[in-house]
């Protein structure tokens, strides 16, 4: 085929699925590499069939273990199936560590390229595992499709060259436009578990929230009291990792947050929709909230979005208490009425014009 996606978890079958679409659209040939970073139904699958999208050609079945092995792992399957697919391109998404194992596999056979969707995101933040992958993937792509102008002046900033990068807007765009009026016809996710008129909706995922138990507590006790003032309850699909560390941490959850599996995505968008307000440490969720205008706080002390504080739809509270309860108020208190930031619902045909593909 002409085209390989690498892809292995959710946000990057998410993000990955509207130029996919184009792809089909357009009938380049194409094939998808599943690294199987992400495995359980909820995580991968829901999002195949939700979204309209072939079955991968290849299922890696990497599983989770440590960062090396992961990586390792993936490398060496993937360059196996490149040898034997010699695509032109191969595109990643993100800053996973499939997007990190698709990079090094495709960059180092030649004639293949490496096109790097959502280029250019930085944290600053090099202890977070994502940013070492988005920094390294940035580096060793041919092709960089950064989502806005901020994103493509960071990728000048490291010297990388003006001609390899288009500004295209975040394929998330694409995404929520083509599914939202469909998840609001379609899904009855507001009539299941108790949710009341008015709640919040929480996600909570990143290692260096939930692995630390004092840090992970400390979230979940902030978000209860920031609501209490509110008289909100809160709905937290919770990520298969996250859970695990509730209870291998012993981690108390209050009476005002319900605990739920993780929604597909037409379920998800309509709670994110509806929501008075979000906390998350998402990036994807940061950016959807931004898009649907639905106030959100960010409980990190950075982030790679820096966008969403630009408009006014974001805020950056951590995790202490005090510091998320000001901001849930400051939040509450705005008019939505921002400007989305991240490009117009075309990033996956302009990513596909680039790389000339008629
Ligand atoms: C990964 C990404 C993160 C991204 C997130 C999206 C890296 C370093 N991290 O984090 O950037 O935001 O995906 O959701 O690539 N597990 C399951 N079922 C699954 C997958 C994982 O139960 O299908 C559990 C396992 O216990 C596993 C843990 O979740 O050990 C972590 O999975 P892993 O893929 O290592 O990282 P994520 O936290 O999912
Ligand atoms: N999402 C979902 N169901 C959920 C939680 C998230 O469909 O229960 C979607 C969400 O709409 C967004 C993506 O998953 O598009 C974000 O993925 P995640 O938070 O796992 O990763 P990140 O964006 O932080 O890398």
């Amino acid at each position: 085929s002409t085209l390989s996606f690498v892809l292995g978890t959710r946000p990057e079958i998410i993000k990955l699925s509207p130029v996919i679409r184009a792809c089909q659209r357009r009938e380049i040939p194409f094939s998808i590499v599943h690294t199987g970073q992400h495995y359980s139904e909820k995580l991968d699958s829901v999002f195949f069939e939700q979204l309209g999208l072939p079955a991968p050609e290849y299922n890696l079945t990497i599983g989770s273990s440590s960062h090396g092995e992961q990586t390792g792992r993936m490398v060496v399957e993937i360059e196996s199936v490149l040898e034997k697919e010699r695509p032109d391109v191969v595109l990643v998404q993100g800053d996973t560590n499939s997007v990190l194992a698709g990079t090094i596999a495709a960059t180092k056979l030649d004639p293949i390229l490496v096109g790097h969707v959502e280029a250019g995101l930085r944290s600053f933040d090099r202890d977070m595992p994502e940013e070492v992958n988005r920094r390294l993937a940035d580096h060793a792509a041919d092709y960089l499709f950064p989502p806005t102008e901020t994103a493509r002046d960071q990728l000048l900033e490291e010297g990388l060259p003006a001609e390899w990068m288009t500004i295209t807007g975040n394929t998330i765009v694409d995404a929520v436009t083509e599914n939202t009026s469909i998840a609001h016809e379609r899904s009855d996710v507001l009539s299941e578990f108790g949710v009341r008129e008015r709640f919040a909706l929480l996600t909570a995922h990143r290692a260096e929230n939930v692995d630390d138990r004092e840090r992970f507590a400390s979230l979940i006790d902030s978000v209860a009291a920031a609501v209490r003032k509110h008289d909100l309850s809160v709905v937290y699909p919770i990520h298969p990792r996250a859970e695990k560390r509730i209870s291998t941490l012993d981690i108390d959850v209050p009476e005002e947050i319900t605990l739920v599996e993780p929604q597909d995505f037409l379920d998800f968008l309509v709670l994110e929709d509806e929501a008075e307000i979000v906390f998350t440490d998402s990036g994807g969720v940061q950016e959807e909230s931004c898009i649907l205008r639905t106030p959100c706080v960010t409980l990190r002390d950075n982030t790679e979005r820096p966008e969403t504080i630009a408009v006014g739809a974001n805020r950056i509270v951590g995790v202490e208490r005090a510091s998320v309860v000001n901001g849930v108020r400051e939040m509450l208190a705005v008019e939505p009425d921002w400007k989305n930031p991240f490009g117009d619902g075309t990033a996956a045909e302009q990513i596909l014009d680039a790389l000339e593909y008629e």
